[in-house]
């Protein structure tokens, strides 16, 4: 029966392997990735002609409608999305068509021209604060603006900026109008609201740099470190750039989250945090282990208390750890240690106390995905709703510790010479560990989650979707999923399981199979890439993506209805929660502190806090009443599906 089930499989698999990715597709999606660059800078003008900064790719803020093909207009359209000058998203582009040279067959290099202009851009969103900021790695996400009335540089959208400061030009009546002719009344009390609070809503946005950005950019540096031989001067410029990596360790340590520290700058968090990653806590506690891991913001309390005022500021004057934010820094970390890029391997080995929040962070991370994300998406990816864009941040790690283990024991066996390979021992022992905690995750949950995912399209076609159109209907009020993240979705599946389960060749460079590498996996994977080479480019679906967002998509996701325990004003003055008015709202530090064990907890759940049930249970993005800003860029969608059909062409069938 077994011989006759995988000789079923071995015919299957041959009749849709004949496909084969032509070269031409490659070429098309890198010009299409490279029409959306920014080459030449563009001023605001009002009210709705963006800024636009040199070397930057396309990037969208867009609201999360839903429901009618009038809401669905509303969220896609050209003319209802802001620009946005963000340096993730274009770094993220940059890095994955760098990763396509790396790891696939035939996507074009990057023209050295662009790559410059782009890491330039980047370059641009350093933290200004920071006296010695010439040398940092550390970025935030968007550009900073300086204040003389409080001497210090804000970061802010600018675009939303903009609009705010000539808020006299936006044409309100006409949007409500607009609106109202759509028949969209219930949105109208959305731009209502947004008329009246235009400017407060800016300081929603002045935050302080952050861990993603920063890591990302160091993950970035390593990929032009492998690849300097073909873009010599983006990594000199790059390295020049970038020298202070100890710094970017110490503040790694100084802003983990330790729930067992004493001090309240460490052992204080979000309450949403707390909620859904409170079994790992719990467990450790009971193991007497310590935990420490990696934060979003670069700020603590004590921080906090003065630089809100000045308006460089955590949203909720509290720190949280994001699952999206943990991969990315645990990828900046392994990439930065492994290529010891700008010496960064010797600190992270020198002062062993990067190590245990390394692992600490990687164990997290494996946990969260492991236990269902604790059935609360949306709070463990607080910033990051797309959970295919989350999962393979953290595959690449997997895949770059498997690949570089190979190639290390290959070039030992062969008596070849690397340069970074030289004291490479020290680190293999901790990347075992952070591999190991992979592994079993992406193997079967992760894979599990994929096939139970994947949607059949014909015979030999499946694809993925995430949230974005999943609850439009048609103009008949009838559900309709639109399926408008279908691209981007099904392209980083094809990018997860291609990190999971194969390594990159040290002799040939192509992936191979892992040995066990099961046949339904790459019948998936094939499946998977002929939906995509068949719709990537056709027209027929949208490049959308929701790569970013802000924490709260609705009113469940608020902090304050969660559990707490610690209530106090930014002056330090403990408060009871029924007293405070909603105008010091914005002044209150609410959060967990320190160590709740789960009977305690579950007391408190049974409470209210600041009058409201705490929302137990996560019902989709798209439910009535929520709706919220997300970040879409086309260029990355195209960038990850370049990613995807170039490594299955370099992949030994
Ligand atoms: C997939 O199936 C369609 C018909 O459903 C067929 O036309 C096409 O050739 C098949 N593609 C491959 C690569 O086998
Ligand atoms: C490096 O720093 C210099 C001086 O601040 C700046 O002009 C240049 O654009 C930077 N280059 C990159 C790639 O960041
Ligand atoms: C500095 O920031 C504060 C708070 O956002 C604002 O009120 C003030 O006008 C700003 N000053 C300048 C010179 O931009
Ligand atoms: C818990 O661990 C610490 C060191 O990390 C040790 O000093 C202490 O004795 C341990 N406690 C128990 C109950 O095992
Ligand atoms: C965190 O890392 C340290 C050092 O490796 C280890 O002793 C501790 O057990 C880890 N904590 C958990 C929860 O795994
Ligand atoms: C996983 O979480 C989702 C919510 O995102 C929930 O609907 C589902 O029931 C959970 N599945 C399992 C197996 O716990
Ligand atoms: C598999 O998918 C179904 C329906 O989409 C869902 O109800 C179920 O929870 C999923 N199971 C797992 C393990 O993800
Ligand atoms: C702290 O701030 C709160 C709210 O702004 C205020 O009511 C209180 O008087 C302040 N306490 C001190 C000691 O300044
Ligand atoms: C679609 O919207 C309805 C009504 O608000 C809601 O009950 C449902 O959970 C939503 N479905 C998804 C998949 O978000």
């Amino acid at each position: 029966m077994y011989i006759l089930i995988n000789f079923i499989f071995i015919i299957l698999l041959q009749s849709v392997w004949s496909l084969n990715i032509q070269c031409e597709i490659l070429k098309k999606l890198s010009d299409h990735i490279n029409s959306f660059q920014v080459l030449q800078e563009q001023p605001y003008k009002p009210a709705f002609k963006w800024h636009e900064k040199q070397g930057l790719y396309r990037s969208d803020i867009r609201v999360n409608f839903f429901g009618s093909p009038a809401a669905r207009k509303l969220r896609n359209g050209e003319l209802t999305s802001v620009f946005d000058n963000d340096m993730f998203s274009t770094a993220w582009i940059i890095t994955t068509i760098l990763e396509s040279n790396l790891y696939g067959k035939g996507a074009p290099l990057l023209d050295q021209k662009r790559l410059q202009l782009a890491l330039e851009a980047i370059g641009s969103f350093r933290d200004k604060n920071d006296k010695n900021y010439l040398k940092s790695l550390i970025r935030s996400f968007w550009p900073q603006i300086y204040n003389s009335t409080f001497d210090i540089w804000q970061q802010q959208p600018d675009n939303i900026r903009n609009v705010a400061l000539s808020v006299e030009y936006v044409p309100w009546d006409r949007i409500i109008k607009l609106l109202s002719d759509l028949k969209l009344e219930q949105y109208i009390k959305y731009v209502e609201e947004l008329r009246k609070r235009e400017v407060e809503i800016l300081d929603a946005f002045s935050i302080p740099p952050d861990f993603d950005d920063s890591y990302l950019n160091l993950g970035l540096g390593a990929a032009l470190f492998r690849l300097k031989s073909k873009y010599p001067f983006a990594y000199q410029s790059w390295k020049q750039n970038n020298t202070d990596t100890q710094n970017l360790i110490k503040l790694t340590k100084k802003y983990s989250y330790r729930p067992f520290s004493a001090d309240l700058n460490e052992n204080s968090i979000d309450p949403r945090t707390y909620f859904y990653a409170r079994g790992f806590i719990q467990q450790a506690y009971r193991e007497n282990k310590s935990v420490s891991l990696i934060s979003t913001w670069i700020q603590n309390l004590d921080e906090q208390r003065k630089l809100k005022q000045k308006c460089v500021s955590m949203p909720f004057n509290v720190n949280n750890v994001d699952v999206t934010v943990a991969a990315n820094s645990i990828y900046g970390i392994t990439s930065g240690a492994i290529f010891n890029v700008n010496d960064f391997r010797e600190y992270f080995l020198k002062n062993q106390e990067l190590v245990p929040i390394y692992l600490n962070t990687s164990f997290f991370i494996s946990w969260t995905i492991s236990n269902n994300f604790t059935a609360r998406p949306d709070l463990a990816q607080v910033y990051y709703p797309s959970t295919y864009n989350f999962l393979w941040y953290a595959s690449r790690t997997l895949f770059l510790i498997e690949s570089e283990l190979k190639k290390f024991y290959y070039f030992n066996k062969i008596g070849k010479y690397e340069e970074y390979f030289l004291d490479f021992e020290k680190l293999e022992n901790i990347l075992i560990e952070a591999k190991h905690f992979l592994q079993d995750t992406f193997e079967t949950a992760v894979t599990r989650f994929l096939v139970n995912s994947s949607i059949q399209d014909g015979r030999n076609k499946t694809f993925f979707r995430d949230f974005i159109g999943l609850n439009d209907t048609n103009i008949f009020g009838k559900q309709e999923s639109k399926n408008d993240d279908s691209l981007f979705s099904t392209a980083q599946a094809v990018n997860i399981l291609i990190a999971t389960w194969t390594y990159q060749c040290p002799k040939t460079q192509s992936l191979k199979w892992k040995p066990n590498a099961g046949n339904g996996v790459k019948f998936l994977v094939k499946k998977s890439v002929n939906w995509l080479h068949r719709n990537v480019l056709c027209g027929k679906f949208k490049p959308l993506n929701s790569f970013f967002s802000g924490s709260v998509k609705g009113f469940s996701t608020l902090p304050f209805w969660y559990p707490g325990n610690l209530v106090q004003f930014l002056n330090g003055t403990n408060v009871d929660p029924s007293k405070i008015d909603e105008r010091q709202i914005n002044d209150v530090i609410y959060a967990v502190k320190g160590f709740i064990n789960e009977k305690e907890y579950q007391n408190m759940l049974a409470q209210k806090h600041f009058g409201f049930d705490t929302p137990l249970d996560f019902h989709g993005y798209n439910t009535k009443e929520n709706i919220f800003p997300f970040w879409s860029s086309a260029p990355y969608t195209y960038a990850v599906s370049l990613l995807a059909l170039s490594q299955y062409q370099n992949l030994e069938k």
